[in-house]
């Protein structure tokens, strides 16, 4: 983030007010307690969300080198999105064109492929999907004129981010995604990062309830009153939407500190948790040393999978360096996993009792408004 753009923010900060009222919303919000858990809701929101895309993929850091390949799904679509010996990425539908066997594993990620090999006939694909090979039946299907090649989606790859277009042949234009915050993202050099590792887990809630947790601090002095509270402040975050997205920024409770110094040397990065929400499916999070960045795939509309990974600006030069970035992760998922998603599982569990007809987002929570007014324009248009 360049610095003007942090002093900037930072003023937001300065000119807030001890409690940081100076960063609420205009209004709070009511919402249907529905919109969590009605079936036919999630279903419109699986098609034009997250079927119709784009979608945020994930980072170039997950698919480094030729053969690097992720694999997940949106609205039940399987998408394997690998890199090409050239460097440049395919999208394809991880479905063999046989008899629909998944060519890769639909959840997961790997590296070194040269082909696919379908695990059930051994039918073979190139990288960029086209059929190669039927083995042992030279004759079987040779009266079949249809093309058997994988079938392709657009994809985009900017800023070291990837998105992909489940559904269509739309192309994607990642700066109109992204709308005003490319510039910002542009900045912090995220196609140098390189992966530290990835865990992935399975919540009983809602896909929004992941973008609840995350898009207030005003839960920190008592859901984290142990392990984040010493730490961060828990009044309103900085926050700023872009298009259907949205960037939020926590801030650690010491940033008075920094208002001692002369303007023009403000830095904003030792404070903030920088948090680029990318709905759909993803939210990356940028730390003074290092990046976070969570996929969320719905199973259902009670049931949302996460992967969480952790990214460092450079290979880490020892394994000392490389357990400390480990740790990191470890306490990300310990915290969010026993503190904020089993809270998450909680409410999800209320709010399908059908006991509570609305929600009350605060002024204190403007990102909340914003994401799910987002969500409700979109389900909207598309109903
Ligand atoms: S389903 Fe893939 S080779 Fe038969
Ligand atoms: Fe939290």
């Amino acid at each position: 983030m360049r610095r003007e753009r942090q002093i900037e923010l930072l003023s937001r900060v300065a000119e807030a007010g001890e409690r940081l009222e100076g960063l609420y919303g205009e209004a709070s919000m009511i919402n249907d307690a529905s919109t969590y858990v009605d079936p036919e809701r999630f279903a419109i929101e699986q098609r034009v969300l997250f079927r119709e895309g784009p979608v945020f993929f994930g980072m170039s850091a997950d698919l480094a080198a030729p053969g690097s390949w992720r694999s997940m799904r949106f609205d039940g679509i399987p998408i394997v999105v690998v890199r090409q010996a050239d460097g440049s990425l395919r999208a394809l539908v991880n479905i063999c064109r046989h008899r629909g066997a998944p060519l890769v594993d639909p959840q997961g990620q790997g590296s070194g492929l040269r082909s696919f090999s379908c695990p059930y006939h051994a039918w073979n694909y190139a990288l960029d999907g086209a059929l190669q090979a039927r083995p042992a039946a030279p004759h079987a299907f040779d009266d079949v004129t249809a093309n058997c090649n994988l079938l392709s989606r657009p994809v985009a790859e900017e800023h070291g981010l990837i998105f992909v277009r489940p559904s269509g042949d739309q192309p994607i234009d990642v700066d109109e995604v992204l709308g005003g915050a490319a510039d910002d993202l542009g900045a912090f050099g995220l196609r140098d990062y390189v992966l530290i590792d990835t865990r992935r887990s399975e919540w009983n809630m809602n896909w929004k309830l992941v973008f609840d947790t995350f898009t207030e601090s005003y839960h920190i002095r008592t859901l984290h009153r142990t392990t984040l509270a010493p730490t961060f402040n828990s009044e309103a975050t900085i926050f700023e939407p872009f298009g259907r997205n949205l960037l939020t920024v926590g801030l650690r409770s010491n940033v008075g500190e920094e208002f001692t110094k002369p303007r023009e040397e403000w830095n904003l990065l030792p404070y903030g948790t920088i948090q680029y929400f990318l709905v759909p499916t993803g939210l990356v999070v940028h730390q003074l040393d290092h990046v976070e960045v969570w996929n969320i795939e719905p199973v259902d509309v009670g049931r949302t999978r996460l992967t969480t990974s952790l990214y460092a600006p450079t290979e880490p030069h020892s394994e000392r360096s490389r357990n400390y970035f480990v740790k990191n992760l470890d306490l990300l998922c310990q915290v969010t996993g026993t503190e904020d998603f089993p809270m998450m599982e909680d409410i999800h569990r209320n709010l399908a009792s059908g006991a509570l007809d609305s929600l009350v987002y605060g002024k204190i929570e403007p990102p909340l408004a914003h994401f799910h007014r987002e969500v409700d324009r979109a389900v909207a248009a598309g109903s």
